[in-house]
């Protein structure tokens, strides 16, 4: 079965999916569409044989047309994603699937009721390095999790239709999803808008989580660098991971701390008293080999694979549904000044 694939929005992202989806033998590209003619015509030159069109009703209506893509502003994802799934076709759409819960419950029925696939397009669940900071966090290899500290800044590029929150945090929110395999309790969020007026392009999140796990968040398309970290500390060791960095993307250093007492063996996990104190461990550090692709080619398989076999992905509607509850949560306590909000 070769699947019949048409991608709308060709902007900035879409024809990253154009390019992965081209190099897949198990479906074919009839149609790319966008509203902008100079989007087609680069699509054209480097695809002279796609179809292209401005009409997004040309897809939904073509009844050899599988499955759909749709890598549009996440203010058209809602009303782009009910016309693929009532025309019968399958669909992935960019992150966020909208900026409204209550939507993604209709739309996750609707999948439900075609019989369709509905994926959302969280594509550092498919990379190499958050397989294996899973992997190392469900062997416990890291011991007991006490908190993570993420850095996903770079100068811009600002959206339109939403803050950086909107843009950025699906990102880290899915990973930390996927890897501790639960939602926070709490959100408390903060934030600055210092370009656009009302859209925030800096802000932290903080995050709480049962048993004393944190999150934080920096967010920001206000940085002169582009960075993409991820800090995991765990009781037995710590993991560094960059994505910045080209090959050595993990590191996990054999470093800790523990509690003495004066002349005795480790205690509790908290100092009380002035003859406990603190004593560090400075071990190896170890780099793991990954194996290294294009996480969105992962994604295209994915999509491809659970159409040819009718199953849900990993990231299905409800997951893309979990990731929007955490962050309207973290809206409303941004436009709160803070307030803790309790999922
Ligand atoms: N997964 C990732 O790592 C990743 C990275 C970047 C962006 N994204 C997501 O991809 C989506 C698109 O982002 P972008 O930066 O490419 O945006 P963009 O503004 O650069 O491109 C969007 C394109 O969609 C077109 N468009 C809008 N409405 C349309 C419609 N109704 N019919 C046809 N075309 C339409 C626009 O003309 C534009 O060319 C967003 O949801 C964003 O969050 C995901």
């Amino acid at each position: 079965m070769v699947v019949n694939m048409g991608i709308i929005g060709l902007g900035y992202w879409g024809p990253n999916a154009v390019r992965n989806l081209y190099a897949n033998r198990r479906c074919f590209i009839k149609w790319c569409c966008d509203l902008r003619q100079e989007r087609l015509d680069h699509i054209k030159e480097i695809y002279p044989a796609v179809q292209v069109t401005r009409d997004a009703n040309v897809l939904f209506e073509d009844k050899d047309l599988d499955a759909i893509v749709i890598s549009t502003p996440v203010s058209s994802h809602y009303t782009l994603v009910k016309q693929s799934l009532t025309k019968l076709k399958h669909v992935l759409v960019e992150k966020p699937i909208s900026t409204e819960s209550k939507l993604i419950e209709e739309l996750i029925a609707l999948a439900e009721d075609k019989k369709k696939v509905l994926m959302v397009d969280h594509t550092f669940l498919y990379s190499s390095p958050v397989k294996k900071m899973k992997e190392l966090i469900n062997q416990n290899y890291l011991g007991e999790i006490h908190t993570i500290d993420i850095q996903r800044l770079n100068l811009g590029i600002f959206q339109k239709d939403i803050n950086v929150i909107w843009d950025l945090a699906p990102h880290d929110i899915s990973i930390l999803l996927h890897i501790l395999e639960k939602k926070p309790i709490s959100v408390m969020t903060f934030g600055d808008a210092h370009i656009q007026k009302l859209v925030e392009d800096s802000c932290y999140v903080y995050l709480n989580y049962s048993g004393g796990v944190t999150a934080h968040l920096h967010l920001s398309w206000l940085s002169p660098r582009k960075i993409r970290q991820f800090t995991v500390i765990g009781s037995e060791k710590m993991l560094f991971y960059d994505d910045v960095e080209p090959a050595e993307k993990i590191k996990i250093y054999d470093k800790g701390v523990s509690l003495k007492k004066e002349h005795g063996s480790p205690t509790h996990k908290y100092c009380d008293t002035f003859d406990e104190h603190v004593s560090y461990r400075l071990g190896d550090i170890f780099i793991p080999v990954l194996d290294l692709y294009e996480p969105l080619g992962s994604v295209c398989r994915e999509f491809i694979g659970c159409i040819e076999e009718l199953r849900k992905p990993l990231s299905d509607g409800s997951f893309g549904k979990e990731v929007v509850e955490i962050i309207e949560a973290a809206q409303t306590s941004l436009k709160a000044g803070g307030k803790k909000i309790y999922l």
